[in-house]
């Protein structure tokens, strides 16, 4: 075995966990990490925290040989458990929405590395917090937007970084997620939630890295009555816009519409589509549908679904034999293993400071990065939590001269400063 190691944990091992990290921990387990700038590098799943331990007793019976051996923390106190194993390197926040601050605090407290699941944090004034501790610990917080390694949004990415798509002025994207997630899945801790944060940050992020500019107003709406009460607090659906300014002083529009009420037969496990328009051109993009259409007796398309997306996730024989499962929703995990790994065995202890701020200034990933997104997160949060409490039609300007996040509503003489310093 490598004498050089990555020891990591999980905090959180549900749907995500499943999808995502278990089979990057198992490949890593297996294969290692290798780079010729830090060489042979072995990674563990060292240890995880969840609320029961259900699921964490539910993988140990069926981890590799070799995996079974992580400690399991379990209650309210399992965070601070699973944080006395000194070894530790990273931890993985894997929780609800509304759950990952508290624990991302801890982590970075203790002077862990942190890769905290989309979205980061639900405030501004969180992820300030959340910064200071990174930088005063000298840790990486890092948080896994996957849509950025998928090859499509790299394509349009690079054909904006290029100067082929000039000046974006307008886009919209859905993301529709199936009932089975606000039915079932995310029962433990779907009231007061909204399929917006949940979803629609995947396109914020992509908005934000793609096309940079200044997030000027958020505006959002919604529907309510299925998952819950119509006048209750979880929303069913929401439709939000964005309003970014660039240098040149022009504007451009993003809505983004989200769900998690979409019928469980759909042919494809979500709907996810977009349209950029720049001066120049514009894009179209279809990430359900990218060509295969399947069709199996008596399983699709509940059990297997017809369209399906063999990129973000995909459990495949490979041509030599091997059975793997890969995509860019578990890349994105391993590249931040590769970016510790990095500042971690990448040279001399000497100069790891070096190449931790080297890794910090990548805006793809790190948390102080991500400020715009968590405003937008930020705006939403409010503006449906007004909404649930009769003051629908707020809107949040961003950066303007009463604030950093400012909320007008209708109705409202005094507008509502929801964060003080610049955005
Ligand atoms: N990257 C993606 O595309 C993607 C997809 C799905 C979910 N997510 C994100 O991942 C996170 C988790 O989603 P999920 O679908 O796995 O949810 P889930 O409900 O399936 O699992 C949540 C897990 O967190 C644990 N947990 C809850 N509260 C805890 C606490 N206080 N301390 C320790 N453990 C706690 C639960 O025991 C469970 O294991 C969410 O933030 C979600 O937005 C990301």
């Amino acid at each position: 075995m490598s004498q050089k190691q990555l020891r990591g944990s999980m905090v959180g091992m549900g749907m995500i966990f499943d999808e995502t990290y278990r089979p990057f921990f198992e490949n890593a387990h297996h294969e290692g990490l290798f780079d010729r700038r830090f060489g042979d590098v072995d990674v563990q799943l060292t240890a995880v925290a969840t609320r029961t331990g259900t699921r964490a007793e539910a993988y140990r019976d069926i981890a590799p040989d070799g995996m079974k051996n992580f400690v399991s923390s379990t209650g309210e106190d399992s965070v601070q458990e699973l944080l006395k194993q000194s070894e530790l390197d990273f931890v993985c926040v894997a929780t609800p929405d509304d759950r990952h601050y508290e624990v991302a605090k801890e982590v970075l407290k203790a002077g862990k590395h942190l890769l905290v699941e989309k979205p980061s944090v639900l405030d501004l004034h969180q992820v300030d917090e959340l910064a200071k501790l990174a930088k005063e610990n000298n840790v990486l917080s890092k948080v896994v937007y996957h849509k950025l390694l998928d090859p499509d949004h790299k394509k349009l990415r690079t054909l904006v970084h290029d100067n082929i798509l000039q000046h974006v002025n307008t886009g919209y994207c859905t993301l529709l997620e199936p009932k089975l997630i606000s039915g079932s899945q995310f029962s433990e801790w779907i009231t007061g939630r909204n399929p917006g944060t949940y979803v629609a940050v995947h396109y914020i992020k992509l908005i934000d890295f793609t096309f940079g500019g200044k997030l000027k107003t958020v505006t959002a709406t919604g529907q309510r009555g299925l998952v819950g009460d119509k006048d209750g607090t979880t929303w069913d659906s929401v439709q939000q816009r964005l309003i970014y300014e660039y240098d040149d002083g022009r504007e451009a529009a993003f809505d983004i519409h989200t769900s998690w009420v979409t019928p469980d037969n759909f042919p494809g496990y979500v709907e996810q589509e977009v349209q950029f328009r720049f001066d120049n051109g514009i894009w179209n993009g279809h990430s359900r549908k990218r060509g295969v259409e399947l069709t199996v007796e008596e399983k699709t398309p509940f059990e297997m679904k017809q369209s399906i997306n063999n990129h973000y996730n995909g459990t495949f024989v490979e041509p030599w034999g091997a059975r793997s499962q890969r995509g860019y929703g578990i890349e994105v995990i391993e590249r931040f293993a590769r970016e510790l790994a990095y500042v971690k065995h990448g040279g001399s202890a000497e100069t790891e400071l070096d190449r931790l701020s080297e890794i910090q200034r990548f805006s793809y990933n790190d948390l102080s990065a991500d400020r715009q997104v968590v405003a937008a997160v930020h705006a939403l949060e409010v503006i449906l939590e007004r909404a649930a409490s009769g003051a629908p039609d707020g809107v949040v300007r961003v950066n303007d001269e009463n604030g950093g996040l400012v909320l007008y509503l209708p109705g409202c003489a005094e507008p509502e400063v929801l964060y003080q310093p610049a955005v």
